[in-house]
């Protein structure tokens, strides 16, 4: 019922993408969300290459289904080492996002035969990357976890959809049944999901961010440039709130960088390498439990098609747009 345009071209059972995610979607949650049928996406953002080709050999180790991998346009260098990695050992599906990554590498990767779908916050970026070549685009809503923009899911989607002619992905704010239904009658094929997969059995999410995870309302998230000097949307911490009340204030920009150090370098007092800051979407005050990716799969698509049979025209009208692709 909610097979998609999507599916067809990312060789998926069902239209759901993992949104790549640094600190929470290791290689176990990858391979666990391709082997339900949906796509598994390694994040890249901050690793090294041999980190790279090593995730890549693990996930291919747990799964023959399709996964993608994440780009997040940084430094030249650093873009197109990856992207020569990502041509050299063949993945199937690379993912951008925060930034255009250019015609020039949207073309190496087309040319080797890897379908590239990127993350737009806005119409024009959306525009922007038909134009330079992508064969779908997530319009990403600022509810979303991690690196966002200004606008929210219910009104960007539609606007995106009315604005490209492939095909189009919504994230931001989904988590269940409901948010699954919601993106199909905007006009969506599919969607991406980031914080609902980190409260899952198989992520890496480390015990802090389970927990926030477990306990979270949703006015608990905050989006600061303190993380990364990018708009993220993350667990508002303490040492969050302390920033962003100094930017408020006008602190000097020397005191402002100590605020900023004291969020960058903040850790629990158990584990050295378990950073105390996180990425979180405003979904997250949904969440309430940590089933196995399959088990979260099924129950959303269970919930969706009990839904879709009190709306039968919403999966009517998109299976129409599929068959005419
Ligand atoms: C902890 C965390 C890390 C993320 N890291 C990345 C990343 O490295 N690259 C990227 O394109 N998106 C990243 N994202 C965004 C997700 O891929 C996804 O688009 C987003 O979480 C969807 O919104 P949701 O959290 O409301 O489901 C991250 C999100 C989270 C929560």
């Amino acid at each position: 019922m909610f097979h998609t345009v999507i599916c067809d071209l990312l060789g998926i059972d069902v239209p759901i993408l993992q949104g790549a995610m640094q600190g929470g979607g290791g290689v176990e949650l990858v391979a666990a969300v391709s082997n339900a049928g949906a796509l598994g996406v390694l994040p890249t953002f901050g690793g090294t290459d041999s980190k790279l080709r090593e995730d890549i050999a693990a996930v291919r180790q747990r799964t023959a289904k399709p996964f993608g991998v994440n780009i997040m346009p940084m430094g030249r260098g650093i873009t197109e080492r990856c992207v020569a990695t990502c041509v050299e050992l063949g993945v199937p599906v690379v993912t951008t996002g925060r930034a255009d990554p250019g015609e020039a590498v949207v073309r190496s990767l087309k040319d080797a035969g890897i379908k590239v779908v990127s993350v737009v916050p806005i119409v024009a970026h959306a525009v922007r990357m038909e134009a330079e070549g992508v064969d779908a685009v997530v319009a990403s809503g600022c509810e979303a976890g991690g690196h966002v923009g200004v606008i929210s899911t219910l009104p960007l989607v539609p606007q995106v959809v009315d604005a490209v002619s492939i095909p189009v992905i919504a994230a931001g704010g989904i988590g269940d049944g409901r948010g699954f239904v919601a993106a199909f009658a905007l006009g969506a094929v599919g969607v991406q999901m980031g914080t609902r997969f980190m409260a899952t059995a198989e992520s890496d999410l480390n015990a802090w961010g389970r927990a926030q995870l477990q306990d979270m309302k949703e006015t608990d998230t905050i989006v600061t440039r303190a993380m990364t000097g990018a708009t993220v949307r993350c667990v508002a911490t303490p040492e969050i709130e302390a920033y962003e009340r100094g930017l408020k204030d006008g602190l000097p920009e020397d005191e402002l960088s100590v605020l900023k150090r004291a969020v960058r370098t903040s850790r629990t007092p158990t584990d050295r390498n378990d950073r105390q800051q996180s990425a979180m979407g405003q979904i997250g005050g949904l969440i309430n439990d940590e089933p196995l990716v399959a088990e979260l799969i099924d129950n959303m698509l269970a919930s969706a098609a009990e839904i879709s049979l009190q709306f039968p025209l919403i999966a009517g009208a998109q299976s129409q747009k599929v068959s005419a692709a």
